[in-house]
């Protein structure tokens, strides 16, 4: 008899637990389609995918004593989390890994200082741009003129980060194929400070925060690429025919919506440059 009772209690919970799983995905369209943004709320985590060395965006820091991940960016993905009810984990990863973890589904969305481009369209969906920037140069301090237009840098060493619109555009706009391609910001900075290149292209913000940090480089005199080539937005993988991402992509869009409502764009950056300058 007990174990009767037993077996129905299993078989009870059992079906429970199916039409709650039930429940959760209910709200799909096709059969087997499960809804991005449900799977994320059922988890309770938003699994951000990012590359912690880009400062002012996301950059490492020492909290009372603990090592943190923090930056506009890294605000940007709590109002997110917070608007789905949600906590945030990070993975810190190569930013040429990004798209690819987005794409293995080993990430729910990409917050790094992304900029949507045409290619990345073809493979991934984009939120609204929530910042716009522009690319500059970093040279040794007393090199400031020597990069007057963008043809100047042809005859010099480029250093860009892997994977990024600005090693797109130093190789394939300009046809540099010598440039050197780092997979992280520092090891670039230090191949600066070094005398290895001759100057590295990256983003207006980012470059006011690295020459702050290391010593002997200063921005040079011309702004490279379109004025607001180093835009942002979240990345998300594209629905398909098991995932729908539709609801999640409106939801990142009402937060950013609500963020440039209450103005809180430029506040978040002060805060980030703040934090990265210390
Ligand atoms: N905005 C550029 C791009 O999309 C560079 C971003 C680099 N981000 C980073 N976290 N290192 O390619």
């Amino acid at each position: 008899m007990k174990g009767l009772k037993k077996l129905l209690g299993l078989t009870l919970g059992a079906m429970m637990t199916i039409s709650l799983v039930g429940c959760s995905s209910g709200s799909n369209e096709g059969e087997g389609t499960v809804e991005k943004l449900q799977q994320i709320k059922d988890a309770g985590v938003l699994v951000v995918g990012t590359s912690a060395d880009y400062a002012p965006y996301e950059f490492h820091k020492q909290i009372d004593g603990e090592d943190k991940i923090v930056g506009f960016d890294i605000t940007m993905a709590e109002e997110i989390a917070k608007d789905l009810g949600v906590k945030v984990e990070y993975k810190d990863m190569d930013f040429d890994g990004l798209l690819g973890a987005l794409e293995a589904e080993k990430v729910d969305i990409v917050l790094s200082g992304m900029t949507p481009d045409e290619e990345r369209k073809k493979s991934v969906d984009f939120s609204e741009l929530f910042y716009e920037d522009s690319n500059v140069c970093i040279v040794k301090k007393g090199k400031e003129d020597s990069i007057k237009s963008e043809d100047d840098l042809k005859k010099l060493k480029v250093g860009v980060q892997s994977g990024t619109t600005q090693a797109d555009f130093i190789t394939g706009d300009l046809g540099i194929t010598d440039a050197k391609q780092l997979k992280r910001m520092p090891d670039l900075m230090l191949d600066l400070q070094n005398g290895n290149i001759d100057v590295i292209v990256t983003g207006k913000n980012v470059a006011n925060i690295n020459i702050g940090q290391y010593d002997g480089l200063a921005i040079g005199k011309t702004t490279v690429g379109k004025e607001v080539a180093e835009s942002t937005a979240a990345a998300i993988k594209k629905s398909n025919e098991k995932v729908d991402n539709t609801s999640l992509v409106e939801s990142i869009n009402n937060t950013i919506k609500r963020l440039k409502d209450e103005n809180k764009m430029d506040e978040y950056m002060q805060e980030a440059l703040k934090l990265a300058e210390k």
